[in-house]
């Protein structure tokens, strides 16, 4: 076998066998098979799609090209939930820790953020001391002792996605289902859980941009889970407006505290608990959603979930105590409301600007090798179908530069819509994907 002739098979719009995926995979991994060829492969793959089953054979490569997680010295169920990403997007941070409560442990292998979504392990990093960079052994002992855990991807999952996602990026083959599909997947599968909840976002603030892109990609990863033999279930969420009042990393671990503290804006708690519920469905430790939705309610307003956050803070290396005032450790120096210029009601925050406006601030990443800066971002964020009245702020910007400041003004100015006449809500969660 030769790699031009799958790659010309490929090419010609014909399936792959399981064996030629395999030895694709396995020779781009080893370094036999060089990065032009896997790039020749990606761009035939992005023309032509793939099967259900060659997309299923394609994650499974990719998942063994590392280590697989041993999870087996776990007793509870493990469930785990994965998002395309957003802006505001600080569900994962609320979501571990009550789901935890109810019995389910949760290993959280999440990433950084790139382009204008933001990252689980950029917020978590704000934390004084929080280790994202824990050993398997480590993970397992924090998920045993507290039910969950939250680190990075190590060098040692899923190698083959994470040389190939470096391909795509610059060579225009990320927005192919199968590839998309395989590349999450593979890193979610390789966390030995047994089963997985997706939020599939879409919307100006998201990766799949119409309802529809959302909703193959959805299916496709859901289909590939099920294959493999995962209890699944994937979300259809909002993001044209960005989620929570808060974006930027310490000011979405202090929106997540006060989340967890009963004090969080509603379409936040609203998708933690739609999400949370299907990952307890899944692992039936609710008989319906009514079920869950009251234990999980029942451990937020307790305090429970808040304090298994802390545990997981304290045996991740962080300091529990800083949570409170994490205002005073990461503070912009500039602190800039920007005010309504009208009276009305909000019909629209557009999640593409507030997420360039954070990036401009230095909140995101251009490239994976950027620093962010935790203390700046966006805050007390108006919400769709709130009334204002002119001269209210919209938002508060957060700073550390006058030009960068300026810069993200200028996008805010343009992210609200005012209306004279009443604005209907929309849905938060539009579609959910079963098996
Ligand atoms: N996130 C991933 O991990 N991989 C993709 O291909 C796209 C988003």
């Amino acid at each position: 076998m030769l790699p031009q002739w799958l790659i010309e098979k490929k090419r010609d719009g014909q399936a792959l066998s399981d064996e030629e995926i395999r030895w694709f995979i396995e020779g781009f991994t080893v370094g036999r098979i060089p990065d032009y060829q896997m790039a020749a492969m990606a761009m035939a793959i992005y023309c032509r799609g793939m099967t259900a089953a060659e997309t299923a054979v394609i994650t499974d490569a990719m998942m063994r090209s590392g280590d697989l997680v041993d999870t087996s010295a776990i007793q509870r169920p493990k469930a785990d939930k994965h998002s395309t990403g957003g802006i505001g997007d600080k569900v994962s941070l609320i979501l571990a820790p009550l789901v935890a409560c109810c019995g389910v442990a949760v290993p959280m292998i999440s990433g950084r953020g790139l382009g204008i979504t933001g990252g689980t392990l950029d917020k978590l990093e704000s934390i004084p001391g929080y280790r994202t960079d824990l050993s398997e052994k480590q993970f397992v002992e924090v998920i045993q002792k507290c039910g969950c855990s939250i680190i990075g991807q190590t060098g040692r999952l899923a190698p083959a996605d994470k040389k190939l996602y470096a391909l795509r990026d610059v060579t225009g083959t990320v927005p192919s289902i199968p590839l998309i599909t395989a590349s999450i997947m593979s890193k979610k599968l390789a966390e030995g859980i047994d089963a997985l909840v997706l939020d599939v976002k879409w919307g100006k603030g998201a990766f799949m941009r119409t309802m529809e892109d959302a909703r193959t990609l959805a299916r496709s990863m859901v289909d590939v889970g099920v294959h493999m033999g995962k209890g699944m279930a994937a979300l259809i969420t909002d993001m044209n407006r960005p989620l929570g009042r808060c974006a930027g990393n310490a000011l979405e671990v202090i929106e997540s505290v006060q989340t967890l503290q009963g004090e969080g804006p509603a379409d936040l708690v609203e998708v933690t608990l739609a999400l949370s519920a299907r990952m307890l469905l899944l692992v039936k430790k609710a008989r319906d959603e009514k079920e869950a939705r009251a234990m999980l309610q029942k451990h937020l307003d307790s305090g429970k979930a808040y304090e298994v956050f802390q545990e997981m803070v304290r045996l991740q290396g962080g300091d529990p105590a800083s949570l409170e005032k994490l205002h005073n450790v990461h503070t912009a120096s500039l602190q800039e409301p920007l005010p309504a210029l009208e009276s009305g009601t909000v019909a629209a925050v557009d999640a593409e600007r507030v997420g360039k406006a954070c990036v401009v601030l230095g909140a995101g990443r251009v490239k994976t090798d950027d620093k962010v800066d935790f203390a700046v971002g966006v805050s007390n964020l108006v919400q769709v179908s709130e009334n204002v009245t002119k001269g209210q702020p919209l938002v508060v910007v957060h700073a550390n530069d006058e030009n960068r400041l300026e810069e993200a003004r200028k996008l805010l100015d343009g992210a609200f819509t005012i209306r004279r006449e009443p604005v209907k809500t929309p849905p938060l969660v539009y579609e959910t994907i079963l098996p």
